[in-house]
């Protein structure tokens, strides 16, 4: 099957709404559908009869995800409930010392703030950075000094939808022996991204945005050699080397990243995000980025031409990925989100405006027609 028709077969949206809100939470392909409904049967009917085979899908899963993300191997990945645990697990794992400090942007999302600022007992300090300007990597690199010992940053910005360059960011940090850690959600699904070309030693995002998959799983990168650096915070039988050796009192923490997951896993949403993942491989990435790239350009050129309209998301190449939001001059961001809303254009209000976030699927229509609205 050619990517169009694997998209024909995979998407089910009601005719009634353009959805335009993938950054926050996306529809599931039908295969995700499936997999969760099959999932479900079989639970009602065999219970956990079949568990070798729910193991399978989940080793497949982190396979699936190592090569969605590059990482060299599944070993890095571990399955976490969500972005913000996998942030608090770095925050809580790295040895601060007092004056330490971590340079970030002014524009994170809460969840890549609040857990640096919650260091501040420890004495670490968290500096936020403004990003302006065509380089605005600049601005990160110049508040880093000699006590920075991490720079967070997400890839790409959930409201301006600023996408920043991963590649110089991570070969700063090594030369300057800063831990680079990238918040991920707004890019992984929607973008190629490789945490290998970026040499980033953790990277984390959860799997509803542009991976198509349920809330309540994500994935944990964690480089091999900071690994164990990391002090670990959560205990149990699940994050053990011989994790099936119950009867032992003896234990030793796994070496892979499972270390990082303490009991049972969610093995509800395994199912769900490795048919999600699944879809993205089989179409490919660069054929994900470029289709998404097009819906961002072509909002963009829609947007450009109604003169009551200021676009916010930065339009240079490489500086976008799937979120374009904007303003309007005369009428308030409220006002018109809410009238969009009862249009069934279901977006979002970000920041200082509204924000539309198609994926590679959405038909370009759509995007005219919603546009046509405003
Ligand atoms: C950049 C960014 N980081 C983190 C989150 C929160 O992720 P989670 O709910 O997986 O912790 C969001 C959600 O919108 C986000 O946009």
């Amino acid at each position: 099957m050619n990517s169009d028709s694997i998209i024909q077969a995979e998407f089910s949206l009601s005719k009634d709404i353009t959805y335009l809100n993938h950054a926050a939470v996306a529809p599931w392909p039908n295969r995700t559908t499936k997999a969760i409904n099959d999932f479900a049967i079989e639970n009602n009917i065999y219970g956990a009869t079949y568990y070798p085979k729910w193991n399978e899908t989940e080793t497949q899963l982190r396979t699936n995800l190592a090569a969605l993300i590059n990482a060299e191997n599944s070993d890095d990945i571990a399955l976490v409930k969500n972005t913000s645990e996998a942030l608090s697990m770095v925050a809580y794992g790295i040895n601060w010392q007092p004056y330490d400090n971590i340079v970030t942007s002014d524009e994170e999302f809460p969840s890549n703030r609040i857990v640096w600022q919650s260091l501040a007992d420890k004495q670490v300090t968290l500096n936020e950075v403004k990003l302006t300007g065509d380089n605005p990597e600049d601005a990160l690199i110049a508040a880093c000094n000699p006590h920075t010992r991490l720079l967070a940053i997400s890839s790409t910005q959930y409201s301006s939808g600023i996408n920043l360059d991963l590649v110089r960011l991570g070969k700063f940090c090594k030369q300057r022996n800063i831990l680079f850690c990238v918040d991920a959600i707004q890019t992984i699904g929607a973008l190629q991204f490789d945490v290998q070309a970026i040499q980033a030693d953790f990277a984390m995002a959860d799997g509803h945005k542009w991976m198509l998959a349920p809330e309540g799983l994500a994935l944990f990168y964690c480089n091999e050699n900071i690994r164990p650096q990391l002090k670990l915070n959560e205990f149990g039988w699940h994050m053990t080397e011989d994790m099936y050796n119950f009867s032992s009192k003896q234990w030793q923490v796994a070496r892979s990243a499972r270390r990082f997951e303490c009991g049972s896993p969610n093995m509800l949403a395994i199912h769900g995000l490795n048919a999600s993942i699944s879809l993205l491989l089989e179409i490919g990435m660069d054929k994900v980025e470029s289709l998404l790239k097009q819906r961002t350009e072509y909002l963009f050129e829609l947007l450009n031409n109604n003169k009551n309209i200021l676009v916010h998301t930065p339009q240079q190449q490489n500086r976008y990925a799937g979120i374009t939001t904007f303003s309007h001059k005369t009428k308030s961001n409220n006002e018109l989100f809410d009238y969009l809303w009862s249009k069934n254009i279901i977006c979002a209000l970000r920041g200082n405006g509204i924000r539309f976030s198609p994926h590679f699927y959405t038909k370009m229509d759509s995007l005219k027609e919603a546009v046509n609205y405003i």
